[in-house]
């Protein structure tokens, strides 16, 4: 070895063993910022820079089995990458000597005005993360004037949610295989006050979730305390949970013949018959091409959600702000269009929002703020993403929300 050489690898040793300069270290070999040493981990919401400071502390305090669920995508999570580096396709143009003390970032969804676009998106079983679970995403989104979207998985009633919140959530819906336990998961919902309903379809063939059944693997607990396998079940996750054995919302229905909670035969005619079974808005998550948004407006779909599950589904490797493009394509402004993930900075929102989306939905971070702090993290996400939002509107001189378009932008795919 030279001694060149034999300077360099004590100097990476060095590195590498500095609790001051591991972080260097880190980024030297490539590992990703939430891999920073403990003595960087935020100990109070307050001192969270950006919602990435919530993931740390997540991945410190959760289970390896919880955390693992949680930031799982599919095969080599290439979509959960992708939804992020996304965005990296659209560069700002921004104006400037305009008047921007005033910023006004509402928006309206079926008549509805909401001071934010931001909009919670369906996180099934939240008391994986933190005891208060779904009760204090409710309080966060209460006080910051959130539109919240309760899973199908929720591990708290719609009924208790809606009274945290204090005003309707949206409700998010696995149609099952049997029809009877569709129909009464959707008049459930209704009865509650839900004024909208969106029916998840991006989970229909099944996923490959390996990074969450790694993380199982790494998991000393006793698992089967809590989740009770079920017999004849069909789906991914494993330990049963594929099947909603004591989540509230199928307490009192006949569960004896569903085997998913998938309808793996669904089609449009179905998705037109679920519509016309229920007087709520009907949308439908996990719209990512032309020809499907199309056929949505053709079908009388009141809405679209451009979602691929966080990265959950199929390994497609396409970024949802890429699919966004086409989706507002083919709605042709007819519906409105929420799209979600990797949703973490201002600027991310600010590109949608340029894109022609009605709504943003934030999935992971609200779920990082909950699982290190309880409703002040959820609260304090939420508060960074608006802050976020707010000065990148101000700094591209948009003073209202309608004003974001797609002047705003360039793709660097087509230079303009
Ligand atoms: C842990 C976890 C649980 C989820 N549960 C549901 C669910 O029950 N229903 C649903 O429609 N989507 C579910 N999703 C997908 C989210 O609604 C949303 O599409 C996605 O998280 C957005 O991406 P992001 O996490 O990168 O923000 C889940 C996602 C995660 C990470």
């Amino acid at each position: 070895m030279t001694s060149q050489c034999r300077a360099r690898r004590q100097l990476l040793q060095f590195l590498a063993a500095s609790p001051f300069l591991s972080p260097l270290a880190a980024v030297a070999s490539g590992l990703q910022a939430s891999t920073s040493p403990l003595e960087d981990l935020i100990t109070s919401p307050e001192q969270a820079l950006n919602v990435f400071d919530f993931e740390a502390v997540a991945r410190q305090r959760l289970p390896p089995a919880h955390f693992g669920y949680m930031a799982t995508g599919v095969d080599d999570d290439a979509t959960v990458r992708a939804n992020r580096d996304g965005f990296n396709r659209f560069q700002l143009r921004v104006r400037r000597l305009i008047d921007v003390r005033q910023i006004d970032t509402s928006v309206s969804l079926f008549g509805v005005t909401w001071p934010t676009p931001i909009v919670l998106a369906p996180i099934g079983s939240q008391r994986a993360f933190h005891a208060d679970g779904e009760l204090a995403a409710a309080r966060a989104a209460k006080t910051g004037k959130h539109l919240q979207m309760l899973s199908t998985q929720t591990s708290t009633s719609v009924e208790d949610v809606i009274r945290e919140r204090g005003e309707p959530v949206w409700y998010q819906l696995y149609p099952t295989d049997q029809w009877t336990v569709t129909r009464a998961l959707v008049q459930r919902a209704q009865s509650a006050g839900c004024p909208a309903l969106a029916l998840t379809v991006d989970l229909q063939g099944g996923s490959n979730r390996e990074t969450a059944t790694r993380a199982r693997r790494r998991d000393t607990r006793d698992c089967l305390s809590c989740h009770k396998p079920v017999q004849g079940a069909t789906g991914s996750s494993g330990m049963g949970s594929a099947l909603p054995d004591g989540k509230p919302m199928f307490a009192g229905l006949d569960m004896s013949q569903v085997r998913s909670l998938q309808a793996a035969g669904a089609d449009w005619d179905y998705a037109r018959r679920l519509r016309d079974s229920t007087t709520m808005k009907f949308l439908i998550k996990g719209i990512v091409t032309r020809e499907d948004a199309e056929l949505a407006v053709e079908h009388g779909i009141d809405g679209v959600i451009v979602s691929n599950h966080g990265g959950r589904g199929e390994e497609s490797a396409r970024g949802t702000i890429e699919s966004l493009v086409e989706v507002v394509e083919g709605t042709k402004g007819r519906i409105p269009v929420i799209v979600d993930g990797g949703f973490r900075r201002g600027t991310d929102i600010f590109k949608a929002m340029a894109l022609g989306a009605s709504a943003i939905m934030v999935g992971r971070p609200y779920i990082w703020g909950l699982s290190a702090f309880g409703q002040p993290g959820v609260e304090a996400v939420l508060d960074i993403m608006r802050r976020e939002f707010r000065v990148v509107m101000r700094q591209a001189g948009t003073i209202r929300v309608s004003d974001i378009n797609r002047s705003h932008l360039v793709d660097r795919q087509i230079g303009k």
